[in-house]
């Protein structure tokens, strides 16, 4: 048994010390009886997750553990100073911050359309250069303000959204038209030229005095159903990003306004934004009507009315997006073995269906909205922990895990490379199926687990059957 290092933060105390990550201990790999121990920083939807696995939860204080699911100031706080066993695991990346917060997000697109443009210059052909047009162009301010002004003159009529960059459910979004309406703004937040701002901390994080926003441009001219704005929130895995294996899944769902879109009353958030919290502040806002649509019925409805191969061209843009955000921050981001992060995407579209960025969160909301939603998020999680695979089930190769679709793996992952069974998307090789049917989820589980405990025999004839208690708990998983 490992000592104990430390004490903390998270479920149970206060900040600062150390937190010890057990892992699963020397020889502790493949034991099927073996209890895996999780802290939660959490009571929503995950904890529910890892307690109907039978997984342990610890709470006291320095107690060691295989999996954290912890939150992000943790992550700032305590990771540096935490030993971790080889095989302990936690739910973000060090400096995930280079992809979830806004303005380094679009820094570091930008650096990346700019290395593909070099590339491209490089070896005279065709710039990949092009895909990295799916972000709104966007500064940061107050250190890109006058970059900022040089582009706002350059479209006169156009409508702009200003965003705290490091906020999030809607909170301190403003949209605005004239220069005058930032002046005021920059004069409300003791704003402060570049120059007198401090220089970033150690950790690369800054602690400027004002708060940093992004400048983005209005996308105008929404997709709308029944005159109503959405967008849409679809979740990414990744477990490494040397190389970078990336799962999508399956489920997703898009959130509506609840009123009609215009274009006049640009002060009315209701209108502008979808988020949950800000749909909450409708006068008649009704909490029993849920304002989400599953992504399978926008995309049943989007099908009926442009037909396949336009939303087959949707999904390999949204297909594409993932990649290539991904992709940007790759060589940034502190890869380490024990570390994944579940992202959630937001984007939305344009008139012409083309799928815009807005953000990519890393912490998503677990908290459950309504009883589907609650459903969804239950098989999200649970699908995520069978891939993360504490209980050493699986054979690595596997291409789909209940509701995860393996997209891409050091390159494109392909539907008709492997010899698995995959439901046909039109037009689409790439092995994603956002608002594909998850309802073959607890028999493709069970399937899974099968052919991964017969591959295991086969190779290891002397291991035990494992099969038994993930089956169980995949099925303890709400359908
Ligand atoms: N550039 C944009 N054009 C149109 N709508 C936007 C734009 N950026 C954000 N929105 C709207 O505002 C909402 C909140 O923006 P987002 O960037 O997701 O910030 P938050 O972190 O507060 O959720 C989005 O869900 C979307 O409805
Ligand atoms: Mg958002």
């Amino acid at each position: 048994m490992n000592k104990r290092a430390a004490v903390g933060y998270g479920a149970g105390g206060g900040k600062g010390g150390t937190r010890r990550g057990a892992g699963l201990g020397e020889g502790g790999q493949g034991n099927a009886n073996r209890v895996i121990r999780f802290r939660c920083g959490f009571t929503n939807t995950i904890l529910d997750v890892l307690r109907n696995r039978g997984w342990n939860h610890v709470t006291e204080e320095g107690a060691d553990w295989d999996f954290y699911w912890c939150d992000v100031g943790w992550m700032r706080e305590v990771f540096d100073h935490c030993y971790m066993d080889e095989g302990a695991r936690i739910c973000h990346f060090r400096n995930h911050y280079e992809l979830t917060r806004k303005n380094l997000m679009v820094k570091n697109f930008k650096r990346y359309r700019k290395q593909l443009e070099r590339e491209a210059a490089t070896a005279g052909g065709k710039s990949e250069a092009l895909k990295m047009d799916f972000y709104p162009p966007t500064f940061e301010l107050p250190t890109e303000y006058h970059m900022f002004v040089e582009e706002f003159k350059k479209h006169p009529s156009a409508t702009w959204i200003m965003k705290p960059a490091a906020k999030s459910q809607g909170k301190g979004i403003f949209l605005f038209r004239k220069l005058k309406d930032i002046t005021d703004w920059k004069k409300n937040s003791v704003y402060k030229p570049a120059s007198q701002q401090n220089h970033q901390d150690s950790q690369g994080e800054k602690e400027a005095q004002v708060e940093t926003y992004v400048v983005c441009k209005y996308i105008d001219n929404p997709y709308l159903v029944g005159n109503k704005k959405f967008d849409v929130r679809f979740y990414v895995l990744v477990c490494c990003y040397a190389p970078l294996k990336v799962w999508l899944y399956r489920e997703a769902f898009a959130r509506f306004s609840t009123v009609r879109y215009n274009l006049e009353s640009i002060e009315d958030n209701v209108v502008h934004l979808t988020n949950v919290a800000i749909q909450k502040l409708a006068p008649d806002y009704d909490p029993e009507r849920d304002c989400k649509w599953s992504f399978a019925s926008l995309k049943r409805y989007l099908t009926a009315k442009h037909g396949n191969e336009e939303v087959a061209q949707l999904m390999r843009e949204i297909d594409e997006l993932v990649i290539y955000s991904l992709k940007s921050v790759q060589k940034i981001i502190i890869n380490d073995k024990h570390c994944f992060e579940l992202y959630g995407y937001d984007i939305m579209l344009d008139t012409a269906m083309k799928p815009w960025l807005l953000e990519v969160n890393a912490s998503p909301s677990l908290t459950a909205s309504s009883p589907q939603d609650y459903e969804l998020k239950y098989r999200l999680l649970d699908d995520m922990v069978t891939v993360i695979d504490m209980e050493n089930r699986l054979t690595g190769k596997e291409k789909r895990i209940g509701g995860f679709d393996l997209m891409w793996h050091d390159g494109p992952v392909l539907v008709n490379d492997g010899g698995v069974e995959y439901t046909s998307a039109p037009g689409h090789c790439t092995n994603s199926f956002l608002g594909c049917s998850n309802e073959n989820r607890q028999k493709q589980l069970k399937q899974m687990m099968r052919q991964a405990n017969i591959a295991k025999r086969h190779n290891n004839p002397t291991q035990p059957n494992q099969n038994t208690s993930v089956q169980q708990s995949a099925a303890a998983g709400v359908a």
